[in-house]
């Protein structure tokens, strides 16, 4: 399993630390979530936080904007170090026109769907698409609950990425624990990223090491 642990619920007193914990673990990628208070009800951090990041991480980001007109910024993006830029598909009109100029940029382009959007909504996209993010919360904000529903979702993802011919990867994020996470292993999910399950853990090396072993 690919491990992308999210920042999101890391000790903010300790950034430089946390992300050192990262460079050291068996995590693949670091997960970065930037919202903007209008696609969702919060707001996290932005450019000069994320650029700080990459200027100490020895990993890949994976970046999952929740914010409106994502497509604006995908030059900014690229420019903080991101390896993979998601953006959500409610949030952008112009999907196919967002998800080349993320290609184009030199990363990975990726398509998040919230909990209520079918798998179908990506039909006529995901040969373009690197990866799909399916969201098992609904985002905005770290610590909630797996929603069941997500394992039928990879399931139909899965079957739409084989008929398709498509090589996106499946990632899954929102309520990952040891035990959802087998869940959406066994589901045929190829990447989980999990937040208060790694930082709230009072081991969180070990508790990357397990997500690994999914
Ligand atoms: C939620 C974010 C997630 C969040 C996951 O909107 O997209 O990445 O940090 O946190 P946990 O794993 O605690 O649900
Ligand atoms: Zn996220």
């Amino acid at each position: 399993m690919i491990v992308a642990p999210s920042l999101l619920s890391a000790d903010f007193t300790r950034l430089g630390e946390e992300v050192e914990m990262i460079n050291t673990s068996e995590a693949d990628w670091l997960h970065i979530d930037v919202m903007d208070g209008v696609f969702v009800p919060n707001i996290s951090f932005g450019f000069p936080v994320m650029k700080a990041i990459a200027s100490i991480l020895r990993k890949p980001m994976d970046v999952h904007l929740m914010i409106e007109n994502p497509q604006n910024y995908v030059s900014q993006v690229r420019d903080c170090g991101a390896a993979i830029m998601n953006i959500h598909q409610e949030a952008c009109v112009h999907l196919h026109r967002a998800v080349t100029a993320i290609k184009d940029s030199g990363m990975k382009a990726a398509v998040t769907l919230n909990p209520s959007t079918p798998v179908v909504m990506l039909e006529d996209i995901i040969q373009d698409l690197d990866m799909v993010l399916l969201m098992s919360v609904n985002p905005g904000f770290g610590g909630q609950s797996f929603i069941g529903h997500t394992t039928e979702k990879i399931r139909q993802l899965k079957e739409l990425i084989s008929r398709s011919g498509s090589r996106a990867l499946i990632e899954v994020d929102g309520g990952i624990n040891d035990r959802t996470g087998a869940l959406v292993s066994e589901a045929g999910a190829d990447a989980v990223v999990a937040g208060n399950y790694v930082f709230g853990a009072s081991d969180p090396l070990r508790a990357i090491s397990t997500l690994k072993q999914l």
